[in-house]
């Protein structure tokens, strides 16, 4: 039932856009053709239409789907047919045979550009179109979800969910085709692939992609700052509390060490040198008796 919905909304979606399966992808990134990986037929094939109507085998289904001679640097033997690193070439018509069943893709390659936007701010996605006359609808999708649609000819708009109240396009669009979209308030979620584009006559023009990403909001600095402000007085608190540690125990090692090696110099020996370095007492006892002299090179080693 799930499926069947699912179907019928992928049909919707995409038959009428070209008689087939479009697929997008922005340049640089793998690019997989989702159809291959239903086809198990032995000897299906992948081909390239190129222009001027010649083709060129991508990719040949034996136990898994293999590269064409030269596809085999960007490709590894799958269940699916996964192009690495797509480029602008890859572009255009696709058919797999499968059986007897022949299927049309579409690949689009788009050159995205790159945007870094703090949270919190304002992000501006340009984009401009003939709209003097122009019928059809100005569309921005965010990771295939839509974000915003603006009717060219009534000029109402549509806003994606979790965009809502946050985009918008210069009021003069009708006059100058600034199509410019203005998305407020930038979360970290809205991160992602943009695509704009026109949709007329179930067709999409001028596609153009930007791949966003959102940095830390810019107060982000003063709170570390403030931070370190907290954190100043811990190292002077720190060092004077060591100090007279340091200053203590030097005094009880010198004031005993000097006691023992007065009254008991074997049991004191073993003692002190217990405390100035561990494991140091079996051999201690037969040491000769401390004097002052280890004592004031261990303080020395820790001030
Ligand atoms: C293609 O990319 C996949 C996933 O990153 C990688 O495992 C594979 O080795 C790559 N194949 C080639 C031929 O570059
Ligand atoms: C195999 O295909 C899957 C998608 O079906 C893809 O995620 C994976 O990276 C591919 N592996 C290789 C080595 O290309
Ligand atoms: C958008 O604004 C309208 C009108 O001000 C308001 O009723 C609605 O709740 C807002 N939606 C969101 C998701 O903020």
């Amino acid at each position: 039932m799930a499926a069947l919905t699912l179907r019928a909304l992928l049909l919707i979606v995409h038959l009428p856009l070209v008689g087939g399966l479009t697929l997008d992808t922005i340049s640089g990134d793998p690019v997989q053709f989702p159809e291959t990986e239903q086809c198990r037929e032995r000897g299906a094939t992948l081909q390239h239409t190129l222009t001027g109507g010649s083709s060129q085998a991508v990719a040949r289904l034996e136990d898994v789907w293999k590269p064409a001679a030269g596809y085999k640097d960007r490709m590894s033997p799958n269940e699916s047919v996964v192009l690495n690193r797509s480029n602008i070439n890859d572009q255009g018509l696709y058919g797999l045979t499968c059986g007897s069943e022949e299927k049309r893709i579409h690949l689009n390659v788009i050159t995205s550009s790159e945007k870094s936007v703090p949270e919190g701010q304002a992000a501006g996605f340009t984009f401009h179109y003939f709209t003097a006359g122009e019928l059809g609808r100005y569309r921005v999708e965010r990771n295939t979800q839509l974000v915003f649609e603006l009717d060219l000819s009534s000029g109402s708009t549509s806003q994606g969910s979790g965009f809502e109240n946050r985009t918008s396009v210069a009021p003069h669009w009708r006059s100058d085709g600034d199509l410019t979209l203005t998305l407020q308030g930038v979360k970290p979620e809205d991160r992602g692939d943009y695509f704009l584009y026109v949709l007329k006559d179930r067709q999409r023009g001028h596609l153009q992609a930007v791949r966003m990403r959102v940095s830390p909001a810019l107060n982000a600095p003063e709170e570390r700052n403030r931070e370190q402000i907290t954190c100043t007085p811990q190292p002077p608190c720190k060092e004077k509390t060591a100090l007279i540690c340091v200053s203590v125990a030097a005094v009880l090692l010198i004031a005993g060490a000097f006691y023992c090696g007065q009254k008991m110099p074997r049991i004191c020996g073993s003692k002190v040198s217990g405390g100035a370095a561990a494991g140091g007492a079996p051999t201690g006892l037969e040491m000769p008796p401390y004097t002052d002299t280890p004592v004031p090179v261990v303080v020395n080693g820790h001030a």
